[in-house]
């Protein structure tokens, strides 16, 4: 039997990548009171009329759906360590996050830790993300094993790091091959889950290690690769010193056959045109990380600057650095970044990026980021306000722009009614 579920409200998705700037935009697909049917987990059709007496139905009148956003960039065992006080990047690692996952060697607090996460996702609106993990196998099997109880699409792999690490912290080349072949052949492509090569950041790398992670992304071109680049300053002071080989720190990466389409680098913001370029020409993606570069202090990231070269740019939460799951809080300090600049982001832009434009520099726009006919109904539905300030400012917005962007700009997950995943309520309010 199928199984059938009818979800009605107001339908927000992108068609196509909205331009910079544009608050009209026709990449924005605005569907009010539509229903989506949902068969067997995938959208069945999107109309305006109510479905026969034979489809059971949610009836969410009134309220946003969006499809589930898409976290590009965020640590599972950061949870520990979120609002940390008083740290830059390399001494927040050794202060407060490297101790946190020492833990995570512990296969009963990996299977916690990662429950918790995968919840917290749900309650924020996140129905997809690539996540790190610990360097501990069993986190990263404790995180793919609650992703796959859960139905949810996540990308993860074990964390490499052979050095500059605590005792508790680091892998060796061997063996850290050898748990990555075994983890790649139980998780890679089971349930919605992949594998991501996951190379923490170079200086927590030997060149042999590198060396090894590029080769398991060349035997297999359908893993992916993730891990962090550009972030700061004294960071990226410290990877030119023990790579004095390599034209800058991504040169690191695609020296060791690390850039390629299914890349994720988390950051980027002291990134060069010839960085930009080479960026472009592997397909790689940029996962933007706002709140984490204004609360570590690490820097404004350039968006128009990378999309002008062409690069594809997504959004993060980088939790524990970043101080929130929330994909609203997050495009709202991405708009705060961008006006630093000068620049204006667009709701459009925004929401683009946390849907559509995440799933397309996946390769999983298939599959997640849009409200159409074939695709996983991974979906959250969200109301336009949570307090009176929000129900404000709802009541007085004239068009459509202004209203959503006033939504994304005050909203959070207290905003959130329900979270769908494969059209089963995963969360509720
Ligand atoms: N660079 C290396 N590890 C990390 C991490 O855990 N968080 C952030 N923001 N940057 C990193
Ligand atoms: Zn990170």
């Amino acid at each position: 039997m199928t199984n059938r579920i009818a979800i009605h409200g107001d339908l927000l998705d992108f068609s196509a990548e909205p331009a910079w700037g544009e608050t009209e935009s026709a990449a924005v697909r605005w569907r009010p009171g539509h229903w989506l049917l949902v068969e067997d987990g995938r959208i069945a059709a999107v109309q305006a009329e109510p479905p026969g007496p034979d489809w059971p139905r949610d009836d969410h009148a009134g309220r946003l759906i969006l499809p589930g956003f898409i976290d590009t960039h965020v640590h599972s065992p950061q949870l520990d360590v979120i609002g940390s006080y008083g740290t830059a990047l390399l001494d927040w690692l050794d202060t407060y996050t490297f101790p946190a996952e020492r833990r995570y060697a512990d296969a009963a607090v990996a299977a916690e830790g990662a429950a918790l996460f995968l919840d917290a996702l749900l309650a924020h609106g996140t129905t997809a993300a690539v996540v790190f993990p610990t360097v501990h196998k069993v986190s990263a099997e404790a995180l793919f094993a609650a992703g796959a109880e859960r139905g949810m699409r996540l990308v993860a792999g074990k964390v490499l790091m052979d050095r500059h690490a605590p005792d508790g912290l680091r892998d060796d080349v061997r063996q850290a091959e050898a748990d990555c072949r075994e983890l790649i052949a139980r998780w890679h492509g089971r349930a919605r889950l992949a594998y991501a090569v996951t190379v923490r950041f170079a200086p927590t790398s030997t060149p042999g290690q590198l060396a090894m992670a590029g080769r398991l992304c060349a035997e297999d071109p359908t893993l992916y690769m993730q891990t962090h680049v550009a972030e700061n300053l004294d960071e990226v002071r410290w990877v030119r010193e023990l790579f004095p080989e390599a034209r800058s720190y991504l040169d690191v990466y695609a020296r060791a056959g690390l850039l390629h389409r299914r890349s994720v680098f988390a950051h980027g913001i002291w990134l060069d045109d010839a960085d930009r370029a080479a960026l472009r020409e592997a397909g790689a993606q940029v996962a933007h990380s706002p709140s984490s570069n204004l609360f570590l202090g690490s820097g404004l990231f350039d968006w128009r600057a990378a999309e002008a070269a062409g690069v594809a740019v997504s959004v993060a939460s980088d939790v524990g650095g970043g101080t929130s799951l929330s994909m609203l809080r997050t495009l709202a300090d991405a708009y705060k970044v961008q006006a630093m600049a000068g620049q204006r982001l667009t709701a459009w832009k925004a929401l683009h990026a946390a849907t559509r434009g995440a799933a397309h520099a996946l390769s999983l726009d298939h599959e997640i980021g849009s409200l159409q006919a074939g695709l996983a109904a991974d979906l959250c539905v969200w109301d336009w306000a949570a307090g009176p300030v929000g129900a404000r400012r709802m009541e007085v917005a004239r068009g459509l722009h202004e209203k959503v962007f006033a939504w994304l700009t005050l909203g959070d997950e207290r905003c959130l009614a329900a979270t769908y995943i494969d059209g089963v309520r995963r969360h509720s309010r």
